[in-house]
């Protein structure tokens, strides 16, 4: 039996509701020193994004290499009505790991759902985002979760008893590794429940050189949103690294359909972390981040084998993103 989940609830105001699942917090430093002392060293995604990583990131999706974000947007503002239509109507958006809960605007200005339910485990971020929403939306309900992905995933469908439409942009979904993708895709299948849908963007394969100006853009975003993570960790572990003797790198691993992003030292790295000091040599690469990169086809037989049954997929004209809709 699942065991029940402690709960704070509390009115906002008149149309927004905010619940605390309290997320387990994580040991940052047991963490760090398991995954930078592991024989191949690696970091999880996750430490890109404090404040000025958020920053980087949206300045990111704002470079003419960065194709990913302008691509969905052009795609949802095109297909709104022909997916509302679909849809036929749409009385609960959940957004799991809503961030700054921008994409979905264009979703509550012209779909008009009784609830909006985003999901987010940094509670700041979450509260901000959804006190400027209440009030630019007052007659949406919003419930927002403060949880993290797998608690958020257990959600009680009952709640909804026409289903939710899950909304998952800007191929968040490419950052997972194959088999968490497909547990995770299984989870929003449970959160859509029955009657609901999922409405999700997917990268697609492409060029080498495209992706590879996507992940390197000129001004150097790219490069200081990837270095960030070492400055958030020495902040918050005050852990030594020489950020300055660091190199950003990404590239395109053709066989494996996925970007990949490291971080490789230029000289010999003397860590303290914690109790325990670690040298990570000169030229040794951390890896930070995997961003796969589907075929409409490939994705939609992940959707069949996550429990979905496809609905439409839409493309823009160059192949570069798509937007998939699926039924629970
Ligand atoms: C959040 N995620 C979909 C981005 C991506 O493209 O994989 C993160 C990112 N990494 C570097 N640039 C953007």
């Amino acid at each position: 039996m699942k065991k029940a989940m402690p709960v704070n609830q509390q009115q906002l105001g008149p149309n927004l509701t905010f619940y605390d699942l309290h997320p387990p917090a994580t040991d940052m430093l047991e963490e760090v020193t398991r995954s930078l002392s592991a024989p191949r060293p690696h970091l999880h995604p996750k430490y890109f994004y404090n404040e000025t990583g958020s920053r980087l990131f949206d300045a990111i999706t704002a470079t003419p290499e960065y194709y990913p974000t302008r691509t969905e947007s052009a795609l949802l503002t095109r297909y709104s009505d022909e997916i509302q239509d679909q849809l036929g109507g749409a009385s609960t958006i959940a957004e799991p790991g809503a961030g700054s809960c921008q994409k979905v605007r264009l979703l509550l200005e012209r779909w008009s759902p009784e609830c909006y339910m985003p999901l987010e485990i940094s509670r700041d971020c979450l509260l901000q985002a959804t006190r400027e929403l209440s009030r630019d939306f007052p007659g949406v309900q919003i419930s927002a979760v403060c949880a993290d992905y797998c608690q958020a995933l257990s959600l009680p469908a009952d709640k909804d008893p026409n289903g939710r439409v899950v909304f998952f942009p800007g191929s968040t979904i490419g950052n997972f590794e194959p088999a968490e993708r497909q547990q995770f895709l299984r989870g929003l299948h449970q959160l859509a429940g029955p009657g609901g849908s999922l409405l999700i963007g997917a990268d697609l394969h492409k060029d080498c050189a495209t992706l590879h100006a996507a992940y390197n853009d000129a001004e150097g975003l790219t490069a200081a949103f990837n270095l960030n993570a070492l400055h958030h960790i020495n902040h918050e572990l005050d852990c030594h690294f020489q950020v300055e003797q660091m190199r950003h790198l990404a590239f395109y691993n053709e066989q494996a359909r996925r970007i990949e992003m490291h971080l490789e030292c230029l000289c010999d790295q003397q860590l303290q972390l914690g109790e325990n000091r670690l040298t990570l040599p000169a030229g040794t690469r951390i890896h930070t981040e995997n961003s796969y990169k589907f075929t409409v086809e490939g994705f939609t037989r992940e959707l069949i084998n996550a429990g979905f049954t496809p609905r439409s997929c839409w493309t823009d004209p160059d192949n570069l993103f798509s937007l998939h809709l699926a039924s629970y």
